[in-house]
């Protein structure tokens, strides 16, 4: 489903990955791991055509992702949900508004997006937050909002940086969970993580980008 073959990335002719390889089956977990500046977010971001492998293939169902169209990236977004390290919630937009983003910028309107927003805040155990803004939660409620934002369109595959950064071992647990139950239901999971622990307690496959 996922392939890097052959993944050179380079900021300023300074080379952070070398000669990445590594493939990702539908409905597999794995972990994407090594230190802080590894580049474990510019690998997430090549999948959503956010960054360019400066050479290499990065491929996605097949296809070459550097030569997608500019037209195309919409649908692909649509079929990959990010969720970022720094969140990216829009301070200013409820829970419920935050989440319902991801479905009104592919234009679906009206009734579904009450149910399916209301059906993935329930899952994420947050939907008797709806109508609160994001500074108003705690960190580990912003990253289920995060979560919940990206899984709402029912993605194929859902890419999660670092999304138990800065949360303390019982929610890092409960976030886990979370992302396990919908990868249980078929969704492709690649994790973002330097957290030793949690890789150990995950057992799944771990791809370190420093062995690259
Ligand atoms: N847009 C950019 N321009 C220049 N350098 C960049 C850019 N994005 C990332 N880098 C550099 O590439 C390296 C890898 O960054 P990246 O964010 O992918 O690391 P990371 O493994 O996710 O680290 P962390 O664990 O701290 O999140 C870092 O040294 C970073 O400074
Ligand atoms: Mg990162």
């Amino acid at each position: 489903m996922i392939e890097f073959s052959h993944v050179y990335k380079s900021y300023n002719k300074n080379y952070i990955l070398r000669d990445l390889n590594f493939t990702v089956n539908k409905g597999e977990f794995i972990f994407i791991t090594g230190p802080s500046g590894a580049g474990k977010t510019t690998t997430l971001k090549m999948l959503i055509a956010l960054e360019k492998p400066t050479h290499g293939a990065v491929k996605f169902l097949g296809t070459e992702l550097p030569d997608l169209k500019q037209r195309d990236i919409p649908f692909l977004r649509r079929k990959i949900g990010f969720v970022f390290q720094d969140f990216k919630l829009l301070p200013n937009r409820t829970v419920f508004q935050n989440v319902a983003l991801g479905l009104e910028v592919s234009g679906i309107f009206g009734d579904i997006i009450i149910k399916n927003v209301s059906e993935i805040l329930k899952a994420v155990e947050l939907y008797t937050k709806k109508d609160e803004f994001p500074l108003s939660l705690s960190g580990g409620e912003q990253q289920r909002v995060a979560i919940a934002r990206a899984l709402v369109q029912n993605p194929q595959v859902l890419l999660a940086d670092e999304p138990t950064g800065n949360l303390d071992e019982e929610t890092s647990l409960i976030i886990i969970d979370i992302i396990k139950s919908f990868n249980n239901k078929g969704t492709t999971v690649m994790l973002a993580t330097h957290d030793k622990n949690l890789i150990n307690m995950g057992r799944a496959r771990v791809i370190d980008i420093t062995k690259s």
